[in-house]
């Protein structure tokens, strides 16, 4: 694989070199996968989730005994589509096109009820899927297991944006998730997503079904320093180079959010020029201009108060208690009950999440947006 012009990467993975840090993580996954338990990896948006699984199937994959199949549910809204991305993440890492495709495969392809076909103007092969019934699907996804179980490597399956079951209309997705990852006991499962409540009650709710069957890592953001000299010497490479204070500038006011921090840091490498106060000022001003248009159409999904709650809240970046009095005066909110009833729907869908001791905006950038506006 190329290296990448920039080296502060926006999506995906590389390899190592452009990855800072995660050894405790890396370590502790390593650990659940040699003692055989199925993991669940979460944190809140944007922190590094999917970097850290790719950094572990990257070296799981070095040695050559391990297969990895990553699935990432974002945008499922069913158990039908979720069975259609797993089936097509198997296929497409074990069938090899190329060298015509095994029996085994090609009964595979028939059992999830997929089908291949040819790209006419391409020539490559495509999968298609026809509509299924919910018994169907898990039969579906038992052929897939019984497919990956007749394997002789060890396969590991990281299914990324779990919380999404929880949405399915069908019913009983988390039981059906459940057995399924109970029939196989040798595949390892990796379980990730952006939910953190969502994901909590998945997992430690005695009531659900995945209730106490596998180990949870709560991903925390990059240590600071590790992260300063990380940045530091990817920027000496270039022969450029950044402040200590630009970068705990950077640091807070990105409040260690990952995503941000490659992105103002990919931006100031990418501008070449001595990393300045007034660069730094400009980089951030742009990339909140960026993305202000999607920004400022949230404030459809919420009630005028609803919006000057965030408002306030955002003005504040850390509140313990938004329905205490003085900060309802102080923000002239009126009556604190109904706080309270605009703040659980604010929790609820994620735009403000409780820390510790704290309520605070989830998303940096639109907490700097809002505080611009
Ligand atoms: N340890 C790391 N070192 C360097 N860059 C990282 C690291 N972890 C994550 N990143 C980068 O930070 C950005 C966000 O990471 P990632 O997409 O993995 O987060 P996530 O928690 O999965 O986010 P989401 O909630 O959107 O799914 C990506 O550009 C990724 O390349
Ligand atoms: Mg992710």
């Amino acid at each position: 694989m190329r290296a990448p012009n920039n080296p502060f990467l926006l999506s995906g993975y590389h390899s190592p070199t452009y990855f800072c840090d995660r050894e405790t993580e890396l370590e502790w996954l390593f650990d659940q996968f040699k003692n055989e338990r199925n993991a669940v990896v979460y944190a809140y948006r944007r922190i590094g989730k999917t970097a850290l699984i790719k950094h572990f199937f990257y070296h799981l994959e070095k040695d050559k005994k391990t297969q990895t199949v990553f699935v990432d549910l974002l945008g499922t809204a069913s158990l039908e589509e979720a069975n259609k991305k797993i089936a097509s993440a198997v296929i497409n890492k074990f069938g090899n096109f190329k060298e015509g495709i095994g029996k085994k495969m090609l009964a595979l392809i028939g059992s999830v009820g997929a089908k291949i076909s040819v790209d006419p103007i391409t020539g490559s092969p495509e999968i298609s899927f026809g509509l299924m019934k919910e018994l169907d699907i898990t039969k579906s996804m038992e052929a897939l297991g019984n497919f990956l179980k007749t394997l002789k490597s060890q396969v590991v399956i990281a299914i990324d944006e779990f919380q999404q079951i929880a949405n399915y209309s069908n019913q009983n997705s988390e039981a059906i998730f459940r057995s399924w990852t109970q029939e196989f006991p040798m595949i390892r499962f990796v379980f990730s997503g952006s939910h953190r409540h969502m994901m909590q009650a998945m997992f430690t709710d005695q009531k659900r079904p995945f209730y106490s069957s596998v180990q949870l890592m709560s991903l925390e953001p990059l240590d600071k320093t590790l992260y300063s000299n990380f940045i530091q010497s990817l920027f000496k490479k270039a022969g450029n180079e950044i402040p200590g204070d630009s970068l705990q500038d950077i640091f807070s006011w990105c409040r260690m959010q990952t995503y941000y921090i490659q992105l103002l840091c990919n931006k100031l490498y990418g501008n070449r020029n001595e990393v300045t106060q007034k660069l730094l000022m400009a980089t951030k001003n742009d990339i909140v201009q960026q993305e202000a248009a999607v920004f400022s159409t949230y404030q459809q999904l919420f009630t005028t108060f609803q919006w000057r709650l965030l408002k306030a809240i955002a003005s504040e970046e850390e509140i313990q208690s938004p329905n205490a009095q003085e900060f309802v005066s102080r923000h002239q909110l009126g009556a604190t009950s109904s706080v309270s009833t605009a703040l659980k729907t604010l929790v609820n869908k994620e735009f403000v999440v409780f820390e510790k001791d704290h309520y605070r905006i989830h998303d940096t950038l639109f907490m700097r947006w809002l505080q611009q506006i």
